[in-house]
């Protein structure tokens, strides 16, 4: 078996893993997710699913990939030969194609927006009007389908060329720049007039507004921010030499994401209540807040130009880590392989996308199950495709795997305690598989 490249440090893999974790989930989505699911409630349940559900998975993926070293379909053939478990491989391949169709769309609008930042047309308008250009501008079909083709081809040319490449280093640098500029940003929002509505909002759960659907948001939430059920990190750890502690890894890269969900969070909700903005305006939420709160800073336009591109980096590498999954199994370590299934299915990605980007336009009428095609892909992935994967990665771990091998697998490069490991083993054994069914079947029968 041919040895793959690896990462040169635990930084690098953290960052790296944390780099494609953290993305449009934390930033973009829990906002308006959260927005439209009652607030506080919904970051509770979140924050509960990310405990109980989310870390355990994660130990879980990565003690797959290490213990494989292979792709996401050939790690399952390896530790289970001739049996069918690769096909929650082959159910990761397809939930992250679908995934990036609509994740490229955003992605898109990213691109757009620093566009007319920096052609200056977005100076000096009040947050109607920010609402208005935008809406107009992703409903123009050339400028949002060409917006997501450019996003496509830089993550293909990434992916053409293999991930670790710079892009490790990159992360060491982005990382904390996201990271301060959040802490700017949440300074200013929450010292903005009538800031104290958003908090509030955001932190005092009202459980009266809590469905079964909101529960399934809030769990498909935990598994989207953290790119679980899918064997992304399964593929990344893969590439994770033996001696990397991997329970610290998930804890610091849990750590992150939580935090960054907490930012975006601090910096949204202060805001949109500020302004008198609705909290449950969709997809659209964050872009029509963010260049208020920066045009009531100094030196905003700077910022926010900065900001944008600091955040169209976080999106490209989770962007990269979900073409790579599909790449990575169809290439099998073939260079040139590589390059050619990158432009394939990035290309076709890409065409899968047209509706998504489209439902903001040419489409917005048109519903499947009263939802516009690009809700219904994020709710596909999110709240069915995620969870399924995670059941059967939960169920595949504790049937499939000798115990005495994950330990010893978990415990290289770490001095994990034995109490601590069976503990994990006994959630992810039990109370992960279990807790992800009763929720699925909960939304089913309402
Ligand atoms: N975790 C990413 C985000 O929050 O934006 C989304 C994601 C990336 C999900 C990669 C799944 C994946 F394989």
């Amino acid at each position: 078996m041919k040895q793959q490249e690896q990462f040169s440090s635990r930084l690098g893999f953290i960052l790296s893993a944390a780099g494609a974790a953290i993305g449009l989930g934390a930033i973009w989505k829990f906002p308006y997710i959260a927005g439209e699911n009652g607030g506080g409630a919904f970051l509770l349940l979140f924050l509960i699913f990310t405990m109980i559900l989310g870390l355990p998975l994660l130990l879980a993926e990565f003690s797959i990939g290490r213990t494989a070293q292979q792709n996401a379909v050939r790690s399952f053939q390896i530790i289970a030969p001739g049996t069918k478990w690769y096909l929650i491989g082959i159910l990761g391949m397809i939930s992250v194609f679908v995934l990036l169709s609509f994740y490229s769309v955003v992605g898109g609008w990213i691109i757009t927006y620093f566009w007319k930042m920096i052609t200056g047309q977005l100076n000096g308008l009040t947050e109607p009007e920010y609402a208005e250009i935008f809406a107009s501008t992703i409903a123009n079909p050339a400028i949002s389908l060409g917006a997501q083709l450019f996003f496509m081809i830089i993550t293909i040319i990434v992916i053409t060329r293999g991930v670790q490449n710079g892009i490790e280093q990159a992360n060491k640098i982005m990382m904390p720049a996201l990271a301060i500029l959040f802490i700017i940003l949440v300074i200013r929002s929450v010292t903005l007039d009538g800031a104290s509505a958003g908090f509030s909002f955001l932190f005092y759960p009202d459980f009266s507004k809590v469905t079964a659907h909101t529960v399934l948001d809030a769990m498909g939430q935990s598994f989207f921010t953290l790119s679980l059920g899918v064997s992304a990190m399964i593929t990344y750890s893969s590439y994770l030499p033996k001696d990397q502690n991997m329970p610290k890894s998930a804890v610091s890269i849990v750590a992150m994401n939580i935090m960054v969900v907490l930012l975006a969070g601090l910096v949204i909700f202060p805001a949109v209540f500020a302004f008198g903005m609705e909290p449950d305006a969709g997809p659209t939420l964050l872009f029509n807040v963010l260049p208020t709160i920066f045009s009531q800073m100094p030196a905003g336009m700077l910022f926010f130009a900065v900001f944008l591109i600091v955040f169209l980096f976080a999106t490209l590498t989770s962007a990269f880590s979900m073409l790579e999954i599909i790449v990575a199994v169809l290439s099998r370590g073939n260079k040139r392989k590589r390059k050619q299934w990158a432009w394939i299915i990035g290309f076709a990605i890409f065409l899968f996308g047209i509706p998504s980007s489209l439902s903001f336009g040419l489409l917005s009428d048109v519903s499947l199950f009263g939802k516009s095609w690009f809700d219904l892909a994020d709710y596909m992935v999110s709240n069915v495709f995620m969870p399924t994967g995670a059941l059967l990665i939960s169920i595949f771990i504790s049937f499939k795997m000798k115990k005495s091998a994950l330990y010893e697998e978990i415990k290289s490069g770490s001095n994990l305690r034995f109490s601590v490991f069976q503990a994990w083993f006994f959630l992810i054994r039990y109370i992960v598989p279990v807790l992800i069914i009763l929720v699925m079947l909960d939304v089913i029968k309402g």
